[in-house]
């Protein structure tokens, strides 16, 4: 064969992976091959693959006989609208994806070039774990990624897409990542799977139940998306990367906006005249941003705070609001943990910060005390308290107790806190705090009922709203409602150069 035809005829069995049969039996299973994903994935004609021609080499148990070029992971790097982002996408075809010493390190070599050249990381993960075959080097393999992970955090973006198997210590490296999507009933991610768990706990579940998509969307928070397919996914990764910049020395992108009439009436409306009705504070959310610009992250999970990503006039923020349609909007340990999680992306890289406060503080209870209200509410303080990008809070109606602290108000180093004049800022609730502190006129009094009622309006007057706070400057300006959105156009213009000087240290200690 001459030299040419030795290229073809390497590249052509590079790009079958483990051949058709195999891939025909992914397509039956609902799933695309590993080329297909970055077809999808990547701008047309940009993918520039880098180790197509990497083999395993493991001679052990009859490897030396099946040898596939590529190894079982395609790498390289490409475009997403115009933006670079390195990629690798793991080929099931070949040993299940399995990842050996060589599979590791074309990953390893893409992460390497991403933080060197500044730009996000994509895994598009597929795989039946450590290549068992090859013992310790693979998972010196694997240790080799979680360790780039590391470095790479809060340096370049990462976002994991897990599209079929990710199983024992191998959940580890997207664990790491910034964002992590999975695609509903083809994909699950579990540290011990469901044989073990009914040998050890003699639980029967099934791999759906125990580490599907639902699963980590809505009871453990492990992803933050969960889509319908494959296709939705990938196109949620590109929705996901047009709002962060390629690494944290940039700005995200801006988009062309036009300014118009920034007034929004119905917001005027939104809160509810009995403080105790809820009302949908993604309603809120639409009427503040871009249009359609709102990309909610862990929408499933511990839904009593909404986060996610938005535009305003055509410029990233990062939204953390308290959601009263949601257990009236209460703090709790995973909303506290979702919301710090969130915040300190948007630190990471650059992007402002928009809080929207309605709570009526933590939620009480012995099982929030014993597994740690305590330090898991300390994140979000601590989160919000860290972060140096600009940060502009409105209290749209509750800031009560410690929840008034924590949710980015002046103390804590918010640049601009507005106040609608629905407001209610106090210690506590209005009966709670006239049952307290008038107990003895109370009980003394011939009516008690009527004299704590009397008691709870004093309460309810001096501080259900927001100009005890104005009065002393914690909150800069009452604004009405339909006002909100050119305040914060013009507001985070202004905070545009913010630069935030920081004590000498290594790292803090988040209370994890
Ligand atoms: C080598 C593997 C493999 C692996 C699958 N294959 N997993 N080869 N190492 N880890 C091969 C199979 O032998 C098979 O080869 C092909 O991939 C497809 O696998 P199937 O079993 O036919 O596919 P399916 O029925 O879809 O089942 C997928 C699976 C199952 C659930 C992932 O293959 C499986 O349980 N694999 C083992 C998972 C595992 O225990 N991995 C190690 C975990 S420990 P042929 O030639 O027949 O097509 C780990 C630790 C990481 O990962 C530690 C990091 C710190």
């Amino acid at each position: 064969m001459d030299k040419i035809a030795v290229l073809r005829e390497k590249t052509l069995q590079a790009m079958k992976g483990g051949g058709d049969k195999r891939i025909e039996a992914q397509h039956k299973k609902g799933k695309l091959s590993a080329r297909e994903r970055l077809q999808l994935l990547l701008d047309e004609g940009s993918f520039e693959e880098i180790g197509m021609l990497v083999t395993h080499r493991c001679r052990d148990f009859g490897m030396e006989n099946e040898v596939y070029p590529g190894d079982g992971v395609v790498t390289g790097y490409g475009t997403v609208n115009g933006r670079l982002i390195y990629v690798y996408s793991q080929d099931f075809t070949v040993f299940g994806g399995s990842l050996s010493e060589t599979h590791a390190e074309k990953i390893v070599k893409i992460m390497d070039l991403a933080m060197q050249n500044g730009a996000p990381v994509i895994g598009l993960n597929d795989s039946g774990g450590a290549r068992i075959q090859e013992g310790v080097v693979s998972l010196g393999g694997y240790a080799d990624i979680f360790y780039r992970n590391v470095q790479a955090s809060g340096v370049v973006p990462q976002i994991s897409a897990i599209l079929g198997p990710c199983a024992g210590g191998a959940v580890y490296s997207p664990a790491i990542t910034d964002f992590i999507l999975m695609a509903e009933h083809t994909s699950y991610m579990f540290v011990t799977g469901p044989n073990v768990v009914k040998t050890v706990t003699h639980e029967t579940v099934t791999s759906e139940e125990l580490g599907g998509a639902q699963t980590h969307a809505s009871k453990s928070g492990v992803t933050h998306f969960a889509c319908a397919n494959e296709v939705e996914a990938i196109n949620k990764i590109k929705q996901l990367l047009s709002y962060m910049p390629q690494n944290c020395e940039e700005d995200a992108p801006v988009y062309a906006y036009e300014a118009g009439d920034e007034k929004r009436p119905a917001l005027d409306s939104i809160i509810p005249a009995n403080p105790n009705q809820p009302y949908d504070i993604k309603d809120v959310i639409a009427e503040l941003v871009d249009s359609d610009s709102f990309l909610e992250v862990h929408k499933d999970f511990a839904e009593n705070i909404v986060v996610g990503f938005a535009r305003l006039g055509g410029r990233s923020v990062g939204i953390v609001a308290n959601q009263p349609a949601y257990l009236a909007g209460v703090l709790d340990i995973n909303s506290s943990r979702k919301g710090a999680r969130f915040t300190r992306f948007c630190d990471a890289f650059n992007i402002p910060l928009l809080v929207l406060v309605d709570v009526p503080g933590f939620l009480p209870g012995t099982d929030q005390e014993w597994h740690g209200i305590i330090t898991n509410g300390a994140k979000l303080l601590y989160a919000l308290s860290e972060a140096t990008v600009p940060k502009v809070t409105v209290i749209t109606r509750k800031a009560y107790g410690g929840a008034y602290d924590v949710m980015n108000s002046k103390h804590i180093g918010a640049d601009l806190n507005f106040a609608w004049p629905t407001a209610e800022i106090a210690v506590m609730g209005a009966k709670g705090a006239a049952e307290i502190i008038f107990k003895k006129e109370i009980s003394e009094s011939a009516d008690p009922e009527a004299k704590l009622k009397e008691k709870e309006n004093e309460y309810l007057e001096k501080f259900a709203n927001p100009y005890g706070a104005a009065a002393r400057g914690y909150v800069d300006e009452v604004i009405m409602p339909a006002d909100t959105r050119a305040k914060l156009i013009r507001g985070f213009k202004m905070l545009e150069n913010k630069v935030a000087k920081m004590p000498k240290r290594k790292h803090g200690n988040i209370p994890l």
